[in-house]
């Protein structure tokens, strides 16, 4: 989606490729001679990051219906973690989970092992902390292996620059690359696009997200017999380097599911934040984000995140058209609930006990439920684009969306406008050396003389973010 929707050309052209998005397995009936999965048909996962998320992806992984699929290798650098993931997708899965001891590799060195242990057109998730995410890329590249790989994909314009190049050489060797960024695989926000692509709410002339919970990202002093880099990476949201914080790693869903609704990416951010309650918190993250986000033709989404226990949660976003409004998500990720309203009174809903939604006289259209998760569609049509080889590179448009999110947080964190090619071109590599890492060697942050990470302030620290 890189095409600039304020040139009539490019926007004529946009509309033209959009006007009908199909889901991805609309084709999945047509048959297709299998390439990849052809000896065996079964095709080999393995999982890279064995936490809460890369376990998910696996379950979803071994659930596809369009053909068998087994783990046969997992990595992570924290062997609890990959004990109890191991010890739950086997209990779930059986002898699909084909993961004996000498497969299981730990340390930072353990996801070569487990990609050297696949055939080349087997897959490969990754589920770590998106520090890591161009390097176990860079190696699955290198090994042929088709990849699913979590969002944000980048947390920085250094390695967003590097992840472009890694998708281009990804799509030269034709290997399929999902990102987890699962509600583009959703049917009712499909459905939805569908609809304002028709003009069912007229022009885009606004947009808000919101993603307001109840705490996020905080982190309390490191324990003393814990080496630097496991702590930072044991709270990795608190860090900016290992996951773009709380802002990239929550926000980015709410920022790519608007640009992607409005068919464009945000040029430029203006943005607000600070500390409020974060107390003796160690971790770089603001409890209040307030972020404008501005596209080529003016319009602009509104972007509320807050991260503080006791205040009103809302985890939802909205299309707001010259004809009428749209709800892209409403109360998480999933179901999307989405629905076209008559004006711009969108109801509130302010959680589940409020569903299903009672009549409403302004109701245009509402996606019919239950819906399959989106979660589940994403590996769905992963797994069909694998065996019917069809083009399948969702990297890019995840690299972008990663540093959009990236621009307003930068925005946020130092007080000043920021733009696309400000944050694109920016020099400011947040963990230069994170493929060298060990556990025992020096993080990528260090404390300051005040017995502090260094935090980004507004104002004061305006060129980088801390
Ligand atoms: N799409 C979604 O809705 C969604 C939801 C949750 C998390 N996520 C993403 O998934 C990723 C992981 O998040 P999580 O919540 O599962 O965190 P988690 O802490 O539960 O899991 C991360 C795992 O990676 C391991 N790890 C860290 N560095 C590693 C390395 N270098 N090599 C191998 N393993 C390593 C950790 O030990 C841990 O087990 C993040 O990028 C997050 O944004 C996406």
């Amino acid at each position: 989606m890189t095409e600039n929707p304020s040139n009539p050309t490019s926007r004529r052209q946009f509309l033209s490729n959009t006007t009908r998005i199909t889901g991805a397995s609309a084709l999945a009936g047509v048959a297709l001679p299998p390439v990849h999965a052809a000896q065996t048909n079964t095709i080999d996962v393995v999982l890279i990051g064995a936490g809460g998320r890369g376990t998910g992806a696996a379950i979803n992984a071994l659930s596809v219906e369009n053909g068998p699929t087994r783990l046969t290798a997992m990595a992570d650098v924290v062997p609890a973690k990959l004990n109890s993931s191991y010890d739950k997708l086997k209990s779930q899965f059986g002898d699909k989970v084909d993961v004996p001891q000498e497969r299981r590799f730990l340390g930072f060195d353990a996801y070569k092992h487990a990609m050297d242990s696949l055939k080349p057109g087997s897959v490969v998730i990754l589920g770590t902390p998106p520090a890591f995410r161009w390097v176990h890329f860079k190696y699955a590249i290198d090994k042929r292996l088709h990849t699913f790989m979590e969002k944000p994909v980048t947390v920085d314009g250094p390695t967003t620059r590097r992840m472009f190049e890694l998708a281009d050489l990804a799509s030269s060797k034709n290997l399929k690359c999902a990102v987890g960024l699962m509600v583009r695989h959703c049917r009712a926000r499909q459905e939805l696009l569908n609809r304002i692509r028709d003009g069912q709410i007229g022009e885009i002339v606004a947009m808000r997200g919101y993603r307001m919970g109840q705490g996020g990202g905080t982190a309390p002093p490191k324990p003393a017999d814990m080496p630097e880099v496991m702590y930072q990476l044991s709270k990795f949201h608190a860090f900016l380097w290992a996951s773009g914080g709380v802002f990239s790693d929550y926000y980015i869903h709410q920022i790519d599911e608007c640009s992607w609704m409005k068919g464009a990416w945000p040029v430029e951010a203006h943005g607000l934040g600070g500390r409020h309650y974060r107390g003796d918190s160690m971790d770089q993250n603001f409890d209040t984000y307030s972020v404008q986000f501005v596209y080529p033709d003016g319009t602009r989404l509104y972007f509320d995140g807050r991260n503080m226990a006791g205040a009103r949660d809302e985890f939802a976003s909205y299309a707001h058209g010259s004809k009428g409004s749209a709800v892209i998500s409403t109360l998480s990720h999933t179901p999307g609930i989405t629905r076209i309203y008559k004006g711009q009174n969108i109801p509130r809903v302010n959680n589940r006990k409020e569903l299903p939604l009672p009549a409403d006289p302004n109701l245009v259209w509402a996606f019919p439920q239950p819906e399959k998760s989106p979660y589940q569609w994403e590996w769905d049509d992963l797994m069909d684009a694998i065996r019917n080889d069809k083009p399948y590179n969702e990297v890019r448009r995840g690299a972008e969306a990663s540093l959009v999110t990236s621009m307003g947080r930068m925005a946020a964190h130092t007080g000043r406008i920021v733009t696309y090619e400000q944050i694109l071109n920016s020099t400011h590599e947040f963990a230069p050396d994170v493929d060298k890492l060990t556990p025992d060697g020096p993080a990528p942050l260090q404390l300051a003389a005040n017995g502090k990470y260094p935090m980004p302030e507004p104002g004061v620290k305006i060129d980088r973010e801390y």
